[in-house]
């Protein structure tokens, strides 16, 4: 159904059998996920979608700015590709020419002692035309923008190269390191945008993020931070 709700059972019932790195992939999802239970759809052959196992030992805390990473890793991955003007998105997109290319689902799967056992779900489209698939808000896809299909393995082997050169130094130091990095690729950075978190919503100017991947939003009021759980952002 899920490459992370395979994960997450995997975690739980044979979580000695895993070690950091390892991932699973998947050729098409039946229910694949977003956020807030939204559905991720990708045609079959179409996406790279895959999870990829990390323990944190100290803790939920020090996975702050995890998709932020995340999305930092992907973007690097597609430079090898010959797209060098990936954007981020908070807190978990990635973006091709204004449009939504892939998706970070960053999830815990319990706390046991002090270590976190986290998820890291990706989906990226690959060949998913948009004048072809309606996948509910348009989007971009690498075969189109490229004008060929990348190897999805080689894409995969890349994506993971790159969470592998962050994850350590991250899971050490936190996101502080990588703010400057993320913010350099920011969709929104330094333009109006706004926040819907429910009913409520908060608009602002994007001033990047915190080294705790919080968004930062000034209003005349001065800078109000965001954390990720309900907050959806859209420019304005
Ligand atoms: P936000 O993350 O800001 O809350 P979002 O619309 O990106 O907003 P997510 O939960 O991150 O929401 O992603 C799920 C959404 O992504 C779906 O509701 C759908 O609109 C969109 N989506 C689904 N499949 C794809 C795909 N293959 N490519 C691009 N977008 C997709
Ligand atoms: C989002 O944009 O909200 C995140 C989309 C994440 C999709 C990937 S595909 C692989 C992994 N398995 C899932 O069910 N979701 C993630």
């Amino acid at each position: 159904p899920s490459t992370n709700t395979e994960m997450k059972k995997r975690i739980a019932n044979n979580r000695e059998e895993l070690a950091d790195g390892d991932a699973i992939f998947a050729e098409i999802q039946t229910a694949g996920r977003g956020r807030h239970g939204r559905t991720w759809l990708a045609p079959v052959g179409g996406s790279l979608t895959f999870s990829m196992y990390w323990s944190f030992p100290d803790g939920y805390q020090s996975m702050a700015g995890l998709s932020l990473l995340v999305g930092l890793a992907v973007c690097d991955a597609l430079k090898e590709f010959g797209v060098n003007d990936a954007e981020l998105k908070w807190p978990n997109d990635i973006y091709l020419q204004g449009k939504k290319l892939a998706g970070v689902l960053i999830e815990v799967e319990g706390q046991i002692g002090a270590t976190a056992h986290c998820v890291i779900g990706i989906g990226l489209n690959v060949c998913v035309p948009d004048n072809q698939y309606d996948v509910g808000q348009p989007h971009s896809d690498l075969a189109s923008f490229l004008g060929t299909v990348p190897d999805r393995n080689e894409l995969a082997a890349q994506i993971i190269k790159s969470l592998w050169s962050y994850l350590p130094k991250f899971t050490q130091q936190g996101f502080g390191p990588f703010v400057p990095h993320w913010e350099a690729l920011d969709l929104y950075g330094d333009r109006r945008i706004v926040l819907q978190m429910g009913e409520k919503r908060f608009s602002g100017i994007d001033r990047g993020v915190d080294a705790s991947g919080a968004l930062l939003v000034e209003t005349q009021d001065g800078i109000t931070r965001f954390h990720g759980g309900e907050v959806s952002l859209r420019g304005n």
